[in-house]
């Protein structure tokens, strides 16, 4: 469990913050990566079609900051020449790494033959990575599934032609897709893929405590790993693994660190977006990150009741200072750690907004 590299990019610590539409924007990023252990980070999946229309929130999408470095810009579509067109735009915009989206199951994404739906038809993946790596001189990666169905599972097939092609980097989230996100990601498949190449392989799914990642990436023998959701809940979960990684205890932020995080990410939001787009990212965000916490259920009904950033800022001042002072709020009650079941696949990938391939404006908030 060392650093590694992407042709000359090294990957340090080989952690990588999991794409996440709707979540991993320009914001989120930042706030996860100046956390620290984030060794790279990942735009939002972006569609191609918008793109190459000249789709103003798609190319908002590829938008990045220099202490994000290294970053990758995830493109998604169908169509070679439109991905191998976005790719190009992606480079010309200075990303480090253009990633294809091999594992979306939105149906909007899959009936324009992107995302997931290239899992059953290899070849038009393979011309896809084809196009694009003539296209663009930086490294191209790919993220997929390990199959489109339990009875299809072929992430070793595409891996091997992904490597044939070209591709230089190769992410695994170990469920098909039509499992969404149900039962666990399948690590054996994982570890299966990273036998099977020589370019590095990274495996994600499910991880959310340190112990639980440390076992996973042993058992696969992957060269990093992929954290989403986990990141949602915990912000410094990557410092934490870093730590570990070097034989350090793990960082733990105290109450007065917590709010402050929250505060940062919501003046952040409110600099980039209209103060009711930024209510509602920061409601998603404070959703999952006090999971766990101590009256946590409470506080995000006095969050999804506030309508104003002087609303939010009071309620976030007296769930914080309550907790420094008796160590408990509401109802004092801490919830299981229950399944993040608004940001579900299944939930957001009814989206309506969610990209087509014949659509020229898209709003995509659809999950992988
Ligand atoms: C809200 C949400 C949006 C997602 N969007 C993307 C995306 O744009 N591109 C992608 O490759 N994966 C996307 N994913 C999948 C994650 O990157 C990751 O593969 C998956 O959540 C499993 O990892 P985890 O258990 O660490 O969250 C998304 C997941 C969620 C929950």
């Amino acid at each position: 469990m060392k650093p590694f590299r992407i042709r000359n990019i090294e990957i340090n610590p080989p952690l990588i913050l999991s794409p996440m539409a709707g979540v991993t924007d320009y914001t989120f990023r930042r706030l996860i990566k100046r956390r620290g252990g984030v060794g790279l980070v990942v735009s939002e999946f972006i569609s191609v079609e918008g793109l190459t229309r000249q789709n103003p929130k798609s190319k908002r999408q590829m938008r990045f900051d220099e202490e994000e470095r290294p970053f990758a810009v995830q493109i998604f579509g169908g169509r070679p020449e439109r991905m191998a067109m976005g790719a190009e735009m992606a480079e010309e915009v200075g990303a480090d790494i253009v990633d294809v989206n091999c594992g979306c199951p939105a149906p909007k994404v899959v009936k324009g033959g992107g995302g997931s739906a290239l899992l059953r038809d290899l070849p038009r993946l393979e011309t896809i990575l084809t196009a694009i790596k003539k296209s663009i001189t930086i490294p191209l990666t790919l993220k997929m599934r390990v199959g489109y169905s339990e009875s299809t599972i072929n992430a070793v097939e595409v891996a091997k032609m992904a490597e044939s092609v070209g591709v230089e980097h190769i992410q695994v989230h170990g469920r098909t897709r039509e499992q969404g996100y149900k039962g666990m990601a399948d690590w054996n498949l994982i570890g299966a893929v990273k036998d099977a190449v020589s370019v590095p392989v990274s495996g994600n799914g499910d991880i959310t405590t340190i112990d639980y990642g440390m076992r996973r990436w042993a058992e696969a023998n992957v060269d990093g790993i992929l954290i989403g959701r986990g990141a949602m809940q915990n912000p410094w979960i990557f410092r934490q693994f870093d730590d570990v990684l070097n034989g350090r205890q793990p960082y733990q932020p105290d109450v007065a660190e917590k709010k402050a995080v929250l505060l940062e990410f919501f003046e952040m939001l409110q600099e980039e977006m209209p103060e009711i787009v930024a209510l509602g990212k920061m409601k998603q965000l404070a959703g999952q990150f006090t999971k766990g916490l101590v009256g946590g259920a409470q506080f995000r009904q006095t969050l999804y009741h506030s309508h104003s950033a002087g609303e939010i800022l009071d309620n976030i001042t007296v769930y914080f200072e309550t907790l420094a002072e008796r160590q408990t709020f509401g109802d004092g009650l801490t919830e299981a750690d229950k399944d993040l079941e608004i940001l579900s696949c299944d939930a957001l990938s009814n989206d309506p907004n969610a990209c087509s391939d014949d659509e020229t404006s898209c709003n995509v908030a659809s999950t992988n």
